[in-house]
């Protein structure tokens, strides 16, 4: 079968026609909003370095949760910026502290809305690394004890979703043994499995007051060059008590995001992070492509590679946009 028989543009010829044939789909359900919670009330700063994000407060938080729920998204990711720092990053499992308690309040304004929390050390630690140091090196083992404490104490506020995103050996080990042990056994862990050294990071450590004092983060985090160490990463994970396992950044790892849909049975997700999320804002801002159409390009991309979940910046927008288009 050749030309004339095979037209290709047959199927390209009207928007229905486009629909008929459309093999991906993009649903709010994808998607995952992340928020950032500092001390304070009445918060809603705007973040300089990321468009249209804020930093809330424990109160403020609720009535965003409540929005994004009202969206039809289906959970969003809680980050925390607290008011004191040390060297062990003590407030990231304190009781009351701003996760802790944005979690309490979320789960009042939106009961129905998933909470995800990201369980890390570097916006807690006065040096801003992921893990706890100890003679000038990070001590992995001591810092999961910690990670696993983070993770509880979350789980005690009412986190669903519990986000190790460190990138120490054995976390996942640590936490889940320590939910089972406290009785949380329906508290899920979406690991960042594959999480990469990545300098597309760098607007969110502007918001998240989180770059490390000194050095930087390649002892624990992958090396970009490399794929199959992602796969063994997301192995050992699922293998420890993963329950949905994240490729992080997601559009210069969208091989990656293929590989591990293709290869494991358990939910893959993606994080579209700050830095895709700034180069598409600063392009459009610029005047130099259409902002709507290159950010579901974006998420289409993502999806298409495999993610069946999408935590993004985009997904207020993105949920709005696709809304205004049923
Ligand atoms: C914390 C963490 C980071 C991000 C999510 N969790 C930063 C980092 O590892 O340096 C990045 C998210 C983004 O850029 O949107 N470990």
């Amino acid at each position: 079968m050749d030309f004339p028989k095979i037209r290709m543009r047959r199927l390209r010829s009207s928007p229905a026609m486009r629909r008929l044939v459309r093999q991906t789909a993009l649903s709010t359900d994808d998607f995952v909003y992340p928020l950032f919670v500092r001390e304070g009330r009445g918060l809603k700063e705007p973040i300089k370095s990321m468009t249209d994000c804020f930093h809330f407060s424990p109160d403020t938080v609720a009535a965003e949760a409540a929005d994004v729920a009202s969206l039809g998204i289906p959970a969003v990711l809680l980050f925390g910026l607290p008011d004191k720092k040390d060297e062990t990053g003590s407030q990231a499992w304190a009781e009351a502290g701003v996760v802790q308690r944005s979690i309490r309040e979320i789960k009042k304004a939106a009961p129905e809305l998933l909470v995800i929390t990201d369980v890390c050390l570097c916006a807690y630690t006065n040096h801003g690394h992921c893990g706890l140091i100890r003679n000038g090196k990070i001590d992995n083992d001591a810092t999961c004890e910690l990670l696993a404490r983070i993770a509880l104490s979350h789980a005690q506020a009412g986190a669903d979703i519990v986000a190790p995103s460190d990138m120490m050996d054995g976390r996942v080990k640590y936490i889940r043994q320590t939910l089972e042990e406290n009785d949380f056994k329906d508290v899920a862990i979406m690991s960042y499995a594959a999480k990469y050294a990545s300098a597309f990071y760098g607007p969110f450590r502007d918001a998240a007051e989180s770059a490390p004092a000194f050095g930087d983060r390649k002892g624990y985090q992958m090396d970009p060059p490399n794929s199959n160490q992602a796969m063994a990463e997301i192995a050992l994970d699922i293998e420890e008590g993963a329950d949905i396992v994240m490729v992080k950044p997601a559009l210069c790892f969208l091989d990656i995001i293929y590989r591990a849909k293709q290869r494991f049975d358990c939910p893959v997700a993606a994080y579209n992070v700050s830095g895709e999320y700034m180069m598409l804002n600063s392009a459009a801002n610029a005047g130099l492509m259409d902002k709507d159409s290159a950010m579901l390009e974006m998420l289409y991309s993502i999806k298409r590679a495999g993610a069946d979940i999408i935590i993004t910046y985009f997904a207020k927008e993105a949920a709005g946009q696709m809304q205004k288009s049923k």
